[in-house]
């Protein structure tokens, strides 16, 4: 995936078990960057391990623990493209506020949905 010609930049919210993330990062080798988040401290540990099995030395990436309502919209300032499957039936009214913050404070491309499936 690249972005305007150059490699792009991506964050995932309620990134779950890392499933998205190891199949996203397989199939697309030119995202340069990668934050993920998720509230639960073993869904971050499990994203984390399936990250490092397609991980590539030019790949940075970051998974953290961290509600989406705890988040910082201007950390996503430069991001181009922002994933959230499965994400809205949780969202506590903060967290709309937030996830809307966060999306205008970047974005170029956007995927969220309702239901954990492969919209993006
Ligand atoms: C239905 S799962 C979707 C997981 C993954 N995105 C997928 O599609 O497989 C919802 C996820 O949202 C996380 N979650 C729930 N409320 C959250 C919040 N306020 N902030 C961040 N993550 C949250 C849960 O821990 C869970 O991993």
């Amino acid at each position: 995936m690249s972005v305007g010609g150059r490699r792009a930049s991506v964050v995932e919210l309620a990134c779950g078990m890392g499933e998205f993330d190891a199949a996203f990062l397989k199939t697309c080798p030119s995202v340069r960057q990668y934050r993920a988040f998720d509230i639960a401290v073993p869904a971050v540990a499990k994203t984390r391990e399936k990250i490092s099995q397609v991980a590539r030395p030019e790949l940075d990436v970051d998974v953290r623990v961290s509600s989406v309502e705890d988040l910082d919209p201007e950390e996503f300032r430069n991001y181009d493209v922002l994933v959230g499957l499965g994400i809205l039936p949780y969202l506590t009214d903060q967290g709309f506020e937030k996830l809307a913050a966060i999306g205008r404070a970047e974005r170029i491309s956007t995927g969220l949905s309702s239901q954990g499936t492969d919209h993006f």
